[in-house]
């Protein structure tokens, strides 16, 4: 059910939080576009752009795409008729991105509501990401333990085949950890500043998340 204001909301957390899964939700939820920047970046590479050539190699690391190339990419999109409101998941991820963001998102007039980052211990990521099947056309994510699709392996939605993300390889899904450490975690001491962060616990029950990020929500807006 849409609301009467739409919300603008970011998703912060490591990989494998649980972002994509409670954007989708929220996204249903509120009728509002859910924009995730792995999943703009996934597209480009399966359609091979210029762009998608460029961030592949990154990627399949688990580094970082370069800030020029994610800011461009994310603003243009949050500058779209349709993203009034939204939910952003996986961007911003570094102090430059935070900062072309927030200039845009002023230009724009569509000032955010709230930021949730998810808190989750680095081993049930492990686990979560290594159970992870995405599906190639709606990037849908599944899990074969906690999410499994109806029809084992075939999304619910469109019935195309589900694969392993390349970098959710052990090896990978480490890197991606200490990435994020690095480069990430210190933009929640900055949206703590600005007065828009809440961290909520994404351990649990993919619903009982979501009662969190919606009590959360209840009480931002
Ligand atoms: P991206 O696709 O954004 O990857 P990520 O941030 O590493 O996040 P994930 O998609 O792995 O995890 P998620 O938190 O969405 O978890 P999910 O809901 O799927 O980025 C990929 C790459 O693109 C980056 O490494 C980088 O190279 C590049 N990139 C993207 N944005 C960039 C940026 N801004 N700047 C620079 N580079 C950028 O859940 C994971 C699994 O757990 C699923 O199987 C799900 O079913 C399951 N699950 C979810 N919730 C629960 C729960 N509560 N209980 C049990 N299982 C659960």
């Amino acid at each position: 059910m849409p609301s009467e204001q739409p919300l603008r909301l970011l998703l912060l957390g490591p990989p494998g939080a649980g972002k994509g899964t409670q954007a989708r939700r929220l996204s249903e939820r509120h009728g509002i576009p859910h924009v995730a920047s792995g999943d703009l970046l996934r597209e480009h590479v399966q359609k091979e752009t210029e762009l998608g050539k460029e961030a592949k190699g990154y990627m399949d690391r688990g580094d970082y795409v370069p800030d020029d190339v994610m800011i461009r990419l994310i603003c243009e999109r949050v500058g779209r008729p349709d993203a009034e409101g939204f939910i952003l998941d996986g961007f911003p991820r570094t102090m430059p991105q935070a900062n072309a963001l927030s200039e845009r998102l002023e230009e724009l007039g569509r000032p955010v509501d709230l930021v949730v980052a998810l808190d989750v211990p680095s081993e049930l990521i492990v686990e979560r990401l290594s159970g992870r099947r995405l599906c190639p056309t709606c990037q849908r994510a599944y899990h074969m333990t906690y999410e499994p699709p109806a029809d084992d392996e075939v999304c619910d939605e469109d019935g195309t085949e589900l694969v392993t993300r390349p970098d959710d390889e052990a090896d990978t899904v480490r890197h991606r950890l200490r990435v994020y450490a690095e480069a990430t975690e210190g933009l929640r001491a900055h949206y703590d500043e600005v007065g828009l962060l809440v961290v909520l616990d994404g351990t649990g029950d993919p619903e009982d998340v979501s009662e969190r990020i919606d009590k959360a929500i209840e009480a931002a807006t």
